[in-house]
């Protein structure tokens, strides 16, 4: 199979992993209960779902992003506005996919196992940025544009209760 064909099989497959993962997010979603325990079902389901190192989030709070709901190991509490990846992209307003940590300047490394990364930013209804997604894989290379697509489509779903 030409390498070409394999990369756009294997692009398809996550995408429709992604449409699986999405609807099921939306099905699981109570908004009679606390954002926080939304918040963690959803870090459960994209953990099991993907079998990545580590999924959460961080919410803005002053000039910091504290930890919030997650799954995955022991993870930093607090992280300053334009430190890491997380502070960087709640500074510059955008989503980053890091292809390998090790050539992020300023990369905190919250645990030693985690190569790769994707922040995605969660904005309220003012557009506000309010929560920071981030997940960690354990080997290089693991997110691209169709993460950083999908991940960023669950801000639709749960911009009622943020
Ligand atoms: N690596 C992140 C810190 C958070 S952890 O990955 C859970 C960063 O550089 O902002």
């Amino acid at each position: 199979m030409s390498l070409l064909l394999f990369n756009s099989i294997e692009m398809t497959n996550k995408s429709n992993l992604y449409k699986n993962i999405l609807s099921d997010i939306e099905n699981i979603l109570d908004f009679s209960v606390p954002t926080f325990t939304n918040l963690g079902n959803i870090s459960a389901l994209l953990k099991t779902h993907f079998n990545w190192f580590w999924v959460g989030f961080y919410k803005v709070e002053g000039d910091y992003l504290i930890l919030n709901a997650f799954q995955g190991p022991v993870a930093c509490v607090k992280i300053m506005k334009g430190k890491g990846v997380c502070g960087k992209s709640w500074e510059e307003n955008k989503s980053i996919v890091v292809k390998n940590v090790d050539l992020f300047e300023g990369h905190i490394a919250c645990n030693q196992a985690a190569k790769s990364e994707i922040v995605i930013p969660i904005r309220n209804k003012k557009g506000e940025i309010v929560y920071i997604l981030d997940v960690d894989q354990d080997y290089i290379n693991a997110f691209d544009e169709i993460d950083k697509k999908n991940l960023s489509l669950i801000n639709n779903l749960i911009v009622d209760i943020i």
